[in-house]
């Protein structure tokens, strides 16, 4: 299928809503049935019914027919959040007395949920590097149910080799869930190279505008049927028309947005590169990177991300430098608009969620300013070191 097809068109019954080319918001929580035996046809076919919102509802379903394809995927389930989706995938998968094997450090939540909550519930988790696709393999245990990946990871950006994993895990009997929202659909299509589901912070990315909530899984139309039926329906993290429409809206433009973003992401880092005060930058599309080449394999392209260490031997000089950005906003999350940095040392305040990384780590994610405005801000900025 296209990708212009997808985005711009599949899922829109135009001529059902006056050929509107924007979709319209039904904002409604409930769906009428005009006979007894209509009703009993949507309570036995809910999945595929309009009957409550918490259910189906007809924005959030163009929303998920775009996502499920470009994702490859054959169908998806919307949530309110990214973390909405990735609970919801992860139940899905596993019971009281199983055992999961993430890749070190994954996203702060995502961590917080399996090393804090599943354990409430019988569930153990073993986290390991996952750059080497051995220490996966040793990691796994006879009652081991789920591989759980994040390809790049936050913070490290470290890559697992999908089809390795997609391998391993077939031999094991184990399901498979990637965290895709660094990549976008448009940059990596893990279900190509096997994996089971995948899950998006739309948030990011797909807005696109810092403006809106939302979550997506994408997979096998039996597995988003069974995840629909049970955590989706039951934990109640659905998607709102409106922020449906505000997603689809965000879509139209993905491609310019990533390709924007790709591009100034590398100036930005070829600057960051050269400076007298920059110590490495934390970014798998350099060819100095160990996992260059796996990175060409798995994905298309590069996104806005990478980390920035600096040559600092205190933390005030990190503190100082993030302090000068005039440009980067200092904030948590990315995808949007706006160019942003996120200090390591900022985790530092609190023993909950202090991360084991150093403080001279500053992330970065690059929006769609002008390449040469953030240069400009980036060398007053090391300038003040
Ligand atoms: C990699 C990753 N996954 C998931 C999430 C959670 O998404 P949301 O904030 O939409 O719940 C985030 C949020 O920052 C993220 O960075």
């Amino acid at each position: 299928m296209d990708l212009s097809y997808i985005i711009n068109q599949l899922g829109e019954e135009r001529e059902q809503y006056f050929e509107s080319v924007a979709p319209p918001i039904i904002q409604s929580s409930n769906f009428a049935s005009k006979t007894v035996a209509d009703m009993r046809y949507k309570m036995k076919h809910e999945v595929d019914e309009y009957m409550y919102t918490r259910g189906n509802n007809p924005t959030v379903s163009i929303f998920e027919k775009k996502m499920a394809a470009l994702e490859g995927a054959e169908h998806a389930v919307a949530f309110g959040s990214g973390m909405g989706a990735v609970a919801a995938a992860v139940l899905s998968q596993v019971k009281a007395g199983d055992h999961i094997v993430c890749v070190k450090r994954p996203y702060t939540w995502t961590k917080n949920l399996l090393r804090r909550f599943l354990p409430r519930f019988g569930v153990e988790v073993t986290m390991v590097d996952g750059k080497n696709i051995g220490r996966i393999e040793e990691a796994i245990r006879p009652n081991t149910r789920l591989i759980y990946l994040e390809s790049p990871t936050s913070f490290t950006f470290e890559l697992q080799d999908l089809t390795a994993v997609a391998a391993v895990a077939k031999e094991n009997n184990c399901s498979t869930i990637i965290d895709n929202s660094f990549a976008s659909p448009l940059h990596q299509n893990p279900i190509s190279f096997g994996i089971d589901l995948v899950v998006h912070s739309c948030t990011k990315y797909i807005g696109g505008h810092s403006d809106v909530m939302g979550g997506v899984v994408c997979g096998s139309r039996e597995q988003i049927n069974q995840i629909f039926k049970g955590e989706f329906m039951t934990l109640g993290a659905v998607m709102s028309p409106h922020d449906a429409w505000l997603f689809i809206r965000g879509l139209r433009t993905l491609p310019v947005r990533m390709d924007r973003v790709a591009a100034t992401t590398r100036r930005v880092v070829d600057y960051l590169l050269q400076h007298p005060k920059v110590e490495q930058v934390l970014f798998p599309f350099l060819p100095t990177h160990p996992q260059y080449e796996l990175a060409q394999r798995q994905m298309r392209n590069n996104s806005g991300q990478f980390t920035l260490l600096l040559k600092a031997a205190r933390m005030e000089q990190v503190d100082r430098f993030c302090d000068s950005l005039k440009h980067f906003l200092m904030a948590a999350s990315w995808g949007g608009h706006e160019s942003l940095i996120f200090p390591i040392s900022a985790t530092y305040a609190s023993e909950e969620m202090k991360s084991d990384l150093p403080f001279n780590m500053v992330r970065f994610y690059v929006g769609l300013e002008d390449p040469d405005y953030l240069i400009r801000d980036l060398e007053q900025a090391l300038d003040t070191m």
